[in-house]
């Protein structure tokens, strides 16, 4: 038995309202369309799996090209049936089909087995995944043949619900298996007899049903997996529902996060055991986060790893870069791409980095600019230093070496160099390289002029109306 899995994606999304295509719109911080794929792949290689695209098809294929997916061309978007219409020549060496839609991305890849089984257990021609909706509006409602058996006699449309009808609660999730050749043997004779003048791929039930042939419906364990998103309302829920889950996931390993509602953590995320996430905490990308770390709250951080024992304090930025184990970092530290922060070192308050490395036990603790640097281990870096990296061209890099100790208010003029073990007084431009071990300092020597306030204020005194001096 061929088994090839048929994604629809080529619809014009009209009810979202956006300029973008609808399937790359993202929850869980992966357009839809990437959950849909995932989900696909874990029943059949990736080159069994045909994503039809239409509107926006070039962008659409772009996003998803690295999963190794196949694409197939629906030049006009006339409806769900014309979609699969479309695919005829693509899905030849199949025997079976799966069809799933590009904007129900919660669906589980068990639950796709289950309706497979199913619907080879019934040797039916077509399965219809279903599900009990309290709220069923807008979704397509399935009639069985009697209540509780599993045949179906058809699949009616919201617009074309009559009186009677309303009542219905078993809404038809778009995803369904076909036996191919009962498939394309049919597919012609839908018509576009309804009020969009499409080809509905739900007719088929009727069609199918009234041909004698075998129509059943399964209902999916829970409702959420195949809602669909329609609106950016329905994919907010959608992207909260999957946060959700996410989250569980975590605290099921082991993981502590206070008021889960609050936090965002994308579905690529991973975090270790005793790990405590704080209130308002996002985890985006692929951030990967140690165990016995703290993350306090309002922080963000995309693409970061930490290692084990790592705290976060508040609302810290860390984009794009690794922190090692019992580093301390914030609060209000931004930690900008290509950070490299050794372990058990210290980025404080108000400090930035950028593209630098920051050796063991070495600190920054406040308001500091690192830029294109490397620092040592050891290293104490005052408060108020900045490398100057760019000259209104070119970024120049910053060497620092180990246990240095750079006074507060330094300017390091890049290209510069600070040998291992020397000093950088306070308030110093550094502009030439420094020894090590040596002192520098780079600052107009002090002058004090003795009196200087004293007279002043007596000048002053004597400028006053009625002074006697
Ligand atoms: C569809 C079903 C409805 C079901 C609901 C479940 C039909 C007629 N109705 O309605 O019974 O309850 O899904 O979510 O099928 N698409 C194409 N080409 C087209 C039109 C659509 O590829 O010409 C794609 C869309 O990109 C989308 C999917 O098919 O991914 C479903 O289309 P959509 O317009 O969202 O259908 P619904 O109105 O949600
Ligand atoms: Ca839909």
């Amino acid at each position: 038995m061929r088994l090839g899995i048929l994604i629809m994606a080529a619809g014009r999304g009209t009810r979202l309202k956006s300029k973008r295509a609808k399937v790359l719109h993202e929850i869980g911080g992966r357009p839809l369309l990437r959950h849909v794929i995932a989900a696909a792949a874990q029943i059949v290689p990736a080159r069994d799996i045909l994503v039809i695209v239409g509107h926006h098809a070039e962008a659409i294929e772009a996003a998803v090209r690295d999963t190794g997916v196949r694409f197939v061309m629906q030049e006009k978007q006339r409806g769900t049936g014309h979609a699969i219409q479309c695919a005829e020549q693509e899905t030849r060496g199949y025997d079976m089909l799966i069809v799933l839609s590009g904007d129900v991305p919660l669906l589980r890849a068990d639950t796709i087995l289950a309706l497979r089984d199913f619907h080879l257990r019934e040797q039916a021609a077509m399965t219809i995944l279903t599900a009990d909706a309290p709220n069923p509006h807008g979704y397509g409602r399935v009639v069985r043949r009697k209540p509780g058996a599993p045949e179906v006699e058809a699949i009616v449309e919201q617009k074309a619900l009559t009186p009677g009808m309303e009542g219905l609660r078993e809404i038809n999730s778009g995803i369904y298996v076909f036996r191919r050749r009962t498939l394309y043997e049919n597919i012609g004779r839908l018509r576009a007899d309804n009020p969009q003048k499409e080809l509905y791929l739900t007719d088929m039930a009727r069609l199918l049903a009234g041909a004698g042939r075998r129509v059943v419906a399964i209902e999916a364990a829970q409702l959420t997996e195949v809602l669909g998103a329609n609106t950016i309302a329905e994919m907010m829920d959608l992207d909260r529902e999957m946060r959700m889950a996410q989250a569980r996931r975590l605290m099921a390993a082991g993981v502590t996060i206070f008021r889960p509602e609050t936090v965002t953590i994308d579905a690529g995320v991973e975090v270790g055991q005793d790990t405590v996430i704080e209130p308002f905490v996002q985890l985006l990308g692929q951030t990967k986060v140690g165990s016995d770390c703290q993350v306090r709250s309002y922080s963000v951080l995309e693409d970061a790893t930490l290692g084990d024992r790592v705290v976060v304090r508040q609302s810290c930025v860390i984009a794009d870069s690794r922190i090692d184990k019992g580093a301390l970092i914030g609060p209000f530290a931004h930690v900008r791409p290509g950070c490299h922060i050794g372990e058990g070192a210290h980025i404080g308050n108000f400090v930035e980095t950028k593209k630098t490395r920051v050796g063991k036990g070495s600190k920054a603790s406040h308001l500091t600019y690192l830029g294109d640097a490397e620092v040592g281990a050891g290293t104490n870096v005052g408060a108020g230093t900045i490398t100057c990296n760019y000259d209104g061209v070119n970024k120049h890099t910053t060497v620092i070496g180990d246990r240095v100790f750079v006074g507060s208010h330094s300017a390091l003029v890049a290209p510069v160099m600070i040998g291992e073990g020397a000093y950088v007084g306070a308030g110093s431009v550094i502009t030439d390289d420094v020894p090590a071990d040596a002192l520098a300092v780079g600052r107009a020597r002090q002058v004090n002029k003795p009196q200087w306030a004293r007279n002043r204020r007596a000048q002053k005194e004597a400028r006053k109306p009625g002074s006697t001096a």
